[in-house]
């Protein structure tokens, strides 16, 4: 297969006619490719919520383009009552998972857009819309480039390298952020190979990332995510890469759950960490990762999903916290569209991102 197959596959997009959103489904990969056309709100939260459409930046861009679309069914013709129907969804659609920040901060701007409209035709608003829509994919697939590229400059012949969940293109749009260095390196002719966590309990690294790096041609390897640990102690990995859905301004960052574990590992064995993700997933509100918002999901993830029998007595109680905080000092960098941050990041963030910290 193309490589450019998987770097550049579509998991989102504006469906022809512009009032659906096209999602390729991705509860059901690898062994089903299929798409799903979805019109209603009730729909794309659940898709949002069961993972049809997940990682930070593809839930943000599938949450635009659902609300550009929401907003041509809105048929009223007053203005403020067209906001208060657009709001109601837009706060719907954003309370389908709480930890990627990219979630909200792309309805946010969807928001702005009909902020500025007030004064402009119900035609011109929703053209508005959906240019907005487009317009954050198109700067989340230059943003992915970028990483790739910063982060490919962190690799070298002969690396191996462990990554957790899935932060490639399925994740993303091109390329993705903590895999597209990957890719980069395959089409350089750089010789570097991956481990893949399998990442309990939804098994993103098995499903998802091996799957993409496997079509792709990047030698990998999948393990179980208490292998890690002996894979770095035979001198297999020199660096670790996961991506991030929330990053606090101190530098703490929210991801899949078992980053952060990983990292106190790598730590341990003398290992770089680095957590690679857009500008768009540092939440330049949120002082430190205490504050960030941990989704907790269902326990039957755990005890049933990928069991043909439940693998635990129904009376067995589970905790499922879809995400976990890694402490800023285990970490290396953190690779950005505009440079890697190094320790100590609030210094580093004040040089890369001026404006957003408020310098
Ligand atoms: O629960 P998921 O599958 O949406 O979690 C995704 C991750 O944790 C990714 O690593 C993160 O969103 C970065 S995607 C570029």
């Amino acid at each position: 297969m193309h490589i450019q197959s998987v770097t550049h596959a579509v998991n989102v997009r504006l469906g022809d006619d512009g009032n659906s959103v096209v999602i390729l489904d991705q509860t059901l990969l690898p062994r089903r490719t299929e798409y799903l056309t979805l019109t209603d709100a009730e729909t794309m939260w659940e898709a949002i919520y069961s993972l049809r459409v997940r990682g930070a930046p593809a839930i943000g861009i599938f949450a635009a383009y659902s609300m550009a679309v929401l907003a041509k069914q809105i048929e009223v013709p007053d203005y403020e009552d067209f906001c208060k129907e657009y709001f109601r969804l837009s706060d719907y659609l954003n309370s389908s998972r709480p930890t990627a920040v990219n979630l909200s901060c792309m309805l946010r701007r969807m928001e702005n857009i009909v902020r500025a409209h007030k004064d402009s035709s119900r035609a011109a608003l929703l053209a508005a819309l959906e240019a907005e829509a487009k317009a954050i994919h198109a700067e989340d697939m230059a943003m992915c480039l970028k990483i790739s590229e910063y982060g490919l400059s962190l690799l070298k012949d002969g690396d191996g390298i462990i990554t957790h969940c899935n932060a490639g293109p399925l994740a993303t749009s091109r390329y993705g952020t903590a895999q597209g260095p990957f890719y980069l390196a395959k089409e350089r002719g750089v010789d570097i190979h991956v481990f893949v966590d399998e990442t309990r309990p939804l098994l993103q690294g098995a499903r998802l990332t091996s799957y993409e790096l496997t079509k792709a041609g990047v030698p990998c390897t999948l393990i179980c995510d208490n292998m890690a640990s002996l894979v770095m102690k035979q001198g297999k990995v020199q660096a670790v890469f996961f991506g991030c859905d929330r990053i606090a301004r101190n530098g703490d960052v929210a991801n899949k759950i078992g980053s952060s574990g990983l990292a106190v590992l790598a730590h341990y064995y003398g290992i770089p960490v680095y957590s690679l993700g857009p500008s768009t997933t540092i939440d330049f509100a949120c002082p430190t990762g205490d504050d960030i918002p941990i989704e907790e999901r269902k326990p039957e993830e755990i005890k049933e999903l990928f069991y043909a029998e439940p693998m635990a007595l129904p009376e067995v109680q589970c905790y499922n916290p879809a995400f976990d905080v890694t402490d800023h000092s285990l970490l290396a960098g953190i690779v950005t569209e505009r440079g890697i941050a190094r320790p100590p990041f609030d210094e580093s963030f004040r040089k890369l991102f001026p404006k957003e910290m408020g310098e």
